[in-house]
């Protein structure tokens, strides 16, 4: 948990000194509008310096260089700049997150040890370590207890492709009238850092990676939140859902009802 603060506050400083006055797009990835900047890969690369000289036999799995092997078992999940939007407009929610897992690095079945969110305009860092809780700025955190969907305040988020979006916007315009309200904050690993400490009551999105994933799964869950997928799947691309567990039960209920996690419903495969 130390190294992973480390070394995300290390990125955080490159990250927040080296922003331009306008920000350019570097390339982009799945879609047009998924985009990489030139701060995303210079942050990845000086994570990769650090963590492989203070721990030369782990893997290191990255947003934007992919998996690198390693031989101890650990394998290091790192999102260079998760909120990339965020920092392209301006807008100061966006973090750099790292977090130790051991297994094969995919959400299904890896056990995360420890990881460390840092969100780079504000300076706020949440940090966890299995079975000894989780903490933002060093100060214990706990969720909210459950409250009623209808006055719970639940943030999610979007893909990046067409069609992904045609159903999220189903899903959500459903949801919706059914919640306090929706927050679309921009950055995954702040939505589950953010209900780690009280700031949401629920959040769900489909499509999540696994770099937007470990690190704040793990502040989650050791703040007390449930983070799961639905038809008893573990959380991950698919869907991932947080929060108490008696919301996140009545949430996925919902959202299995809703289909949310299938892109194109029965009735537009019906049609083609
Ligand atoms: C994205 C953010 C966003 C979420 C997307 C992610 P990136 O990560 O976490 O909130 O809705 O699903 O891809 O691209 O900024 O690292």
């Amino acid at each position: 948990m130390a190294l992973a603060e480390r070394v995300a506050r290390e990125a955080g400083t490159l990250v927040r000194e080296g922003r331009p006055r306008r920000v350019d797009v570097a390339a982009t990835k799945s879609s047009p509008i998924d985009v990489v900047t030139a701060m995303d890969l210079a942050s990845e690369a000086l994570i990769r310096r650090s963590l492989a000289s203070e721990r030369p036999q782990d893997g290191i799995l990255g947003e934007e260089e992919g998996l690198v092997a390693g031989t101890s078992g650990v394998t290091w999940v790192v999102d260079p700049i998760d909120g990339t939007v965020n920092y392209l407009y301006g807008i100061p929610a966006y973090a750099v997150s790292i977090a130790a897992v051991t297994g094969t690095p995919d959400p299904a079945t890896w056990t995360v040890l420890a990881g460390c969110v840092h969100a780079v305009e504000d300076g706020r860092t949440w940090t966890a370590a299995l079975g000894h809780g989780a903490f933002l700025d060093g100060a214990p955190i706990r969720v909210n207890d459950a409250r009623p969907l209808a006055e719970s305040l639940v943030g999610t988020g979007f893909g990046y492709t067409e069609r992904r979006r045609v159903a999220q916007a189903r899903v959500v315009a459903d949801l919706l009238p059914r919640v306090r309200d929706i927050r679309r904050i921009g950055s995954a690993a702040m939505d589950l850092c953010t209900l780690a400490g009280g700031g949401l009551d629920a959040y769900y999105e489909r499509g999540l990676s696994p770099w937007d994933l470990a690190a704040a799964a793990i502040v989650a869950t050791e703040a007390g939140a449930t983070v799961t997928g639905l038809r008893g799947a573990p959380a991950g691309q698919a869907m991932t859902v947080a929060g108490p567990a008696e919301t996140v039960g009545r949430l996925v209920a919902l959202l299995e009802g809703l289909d949310a996690d299938d892109d194109a419903p029965a009735e537009q495969d019906a049609v083609g």
